[in-house]
């Protein structure tokens, strides 16, 4: 068996041990003759898979008790229309933050719910910065502030959690949840999609404060409706279980690792050694602002950009895949999520270096 270093932004890399023990109980789920894909729902077996996931996500990201965790279908996307449809509460005003592609969509959804104040935007810049704080211009009757911690695309991650000026903060956490300590309480409700840093697709991780569950809108459907979910486990209608199971055996294999703390110092490790091989050399440039580079996507471009296919060509037979860029930035970008060891990274800096000496 060979296994590559596989940088795609999503679905990514899952660790080897985790993709072992699925394979392990793939047939028989621990005695009980049958695979967990085949269980119900309802019964006893995954009843225990699906408390032991809660109750492990509860514990590695601290969420306090007034907090509910959900395990819900339609990825982040689904989560940019759900938000405003639950949590407007008869306001007509949601703000945004834009920095980058995905706060872009999520305000494109939104809009089809309320008005929405940009209460800040680096477009100007092409996202490779985030606005100073002081400079935002929050509307106090928004029902919520909403902003991206990670933008995948643009490679740029907030490094603090920004003050909401006491409206109800909303994070959309799909390329960073679990790789760095989050005080969870300053939220009013976070998300994320599982294939970056939990899993593979197919689950969206919402946690929400217990006291914003009654501002649906009644027309909102019973399955995007966050208090019916809630009601029900997550189970209103019949869950991805196979999925859940993945995402807790990536959540248990984080624990072993030693939790997020463990994991930040590594991910902090891997991404200072990529950001330093790339400012040291002439031919690799990365555009974003160093205070707001991305721990998880790292862009960068080639000097000469006749060389690309040439670097992905050489990248791919040197076992290093999925290096190319989103196509509306162009250049490269390496995701390296939880599951990306650092000899992965160590990998790509030596590739990197070879390719500039022999260019
Ligand atoms: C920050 C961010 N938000 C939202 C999404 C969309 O996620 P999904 O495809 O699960 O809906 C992505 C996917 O790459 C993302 O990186």
């Amino acid at each position: 068996m060979s296994r590559i270093y596989n940088f795609s932004a999503g679905p990514s890399m899952l660790p080897l041990e985790v993709l072992e023990q699925a394979r392990e109980e793939l047939l028989d789920w621990r005695g009980s003759g049958m695979s967990v894909m085949e269980m119900s729902h309802r019964g006893k077996q995954f009843s225990a898979i699906a408390e032991q996931l809660e109750a492990d996500f509860r514990k590695l990201l601290a969420v306090p008790d007034n907090y509910r965790i959900l395990f819900l279908q339609g990825g982040a996307t689904a989560q940019f229309a759900m938000i405003p449809q639950n949590l407007l509460g008869g306001r007509s005003k949601a703000s945004y933050v834009n920095t980058g592609a995905w706060s872009g969509k999520a305000i494109k959804e939104a809009k089809k719910y309320c008005q929405v104040n940009v209460a800040a935007s680096s477009a100007e810049d092409n996202f490779t910065s985030i606005p100073d704080r002081a400079e935002w211009r929050i509307d106090t009757d928004a029902a919520y502030l909403h902003y991206t911690p990670n933008e995948t695309i643009h490679g740029v991650e907030f490094q603090d959690i920004p003050d909401a000026a006491g409206l109800p903060l909303v994070a959309d956490m799909s390329s960073n949840i679990l790789s760095r300590e989050v005080d969870v309480s300053r939220f009013a409700l976070l998300y994320a999609g599982t294939q970056k840093n939990m899993g593979p697709a197919g689950v969206t991780v919402v946690v929400v404060r217990e006291d914003l569950l009654d501002n649906a809108d009644q027309r909102v459907p019973s399955v995007f409706n966050y208090a019916q979910q809630v009601k029900n486990g997550s189970m209103l209608n019949t869950p991805p279980t196979y999925n859940w199971y993945l995402v807790g055996l990536v959540l248990q294999w984080l624990e072993r690792l030693g939790g997020i703390a463990a994991m930040e110092r590594r991910n902090i490790a891997k991404a200072d050694k990529l950001y330093q091989a790339i400012d040291a050399s002439s031919l690799y440039h990365n555009p974003v602002q160093r205070q707001c580079r991305s721990r998880m996507n790292v862009p960068f471009i080639l000097a000469d950009a006749s060389l690309d296919s040439a670097f992905l060509a050489q990248a791919e037979a040197n076992g290093l895949h999925a290096l190319k860029g989103h196509r509306s930035v162009g250049g490269m970008r390496a995701s390296i999520y939880n599951a990306m060891p650092e000899e992965g990274v160590d990998a790509l800096i030596q590739y990197m270096a070879e390719f500039e000496r022999t260019h």
